[in-house]
């Protein structure tokens, strides 16, 4: 089965973000990781039933960097499901005629990820991690 993994919040100051999740929320957060094939610098925030990342530009074509133009304070950029059937699913997606984003890529967590399109999923962008059961 399916499981939500991470909901991404995309930030315009990441140590920013982190102070005010630690000390208004009192939630842990891992050390920042440098993601430069995504363009982001991540932590991510731990809680009991999934995870929360929170994610600043990193570099200069960052993805998210369109994104916090058209959302100056961040916000909700996307949610990833963690899926026992990666390419059963990528199959499955493409058959009904969504779109996905480019190829697999090795993600956060050191498993292929491939994202699909927000237009064809009622506007919000999704990411498909690969995951064991
Ligand atoms: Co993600």
């Amino acid at each position: 089965m399916k499981k939500l993994d991470h909901i991404a919040i995309a930030v315009p100051d990441l140590a920013v973000a982190v102070a005010q999740y630690r000390t208004a929320l009192g939630v842990t957060i891992s050390a920042p990781q440098e993601l430069p094939e995504h363009g982001v610098r991540i932590v991510f925030v731990k809680l009991q039933n999934a995870t929360i990342e929170l994610m600043e530009p990193f570099g200069d074509s960052s993805p998210i960097a369109s994104f916090l133009e058209r959302n100056p304070a961040g916000g909700i950029h996307h949610f990833c499901l963690g899926d026992p059937e990666f390419e059963t699913t990528l199959t499955q997606v493409k058959d009904s005629g969504a779109r996905a984003l480019g190829e697999p890529k090795i993600g956060a967590h050191g498993n292929p990820v491939m994202f699909l399109h927000p237009k064809d999923f009622q506007g919000t962008l999704i990411e498909l991690e690969k995951v064991s059961e």
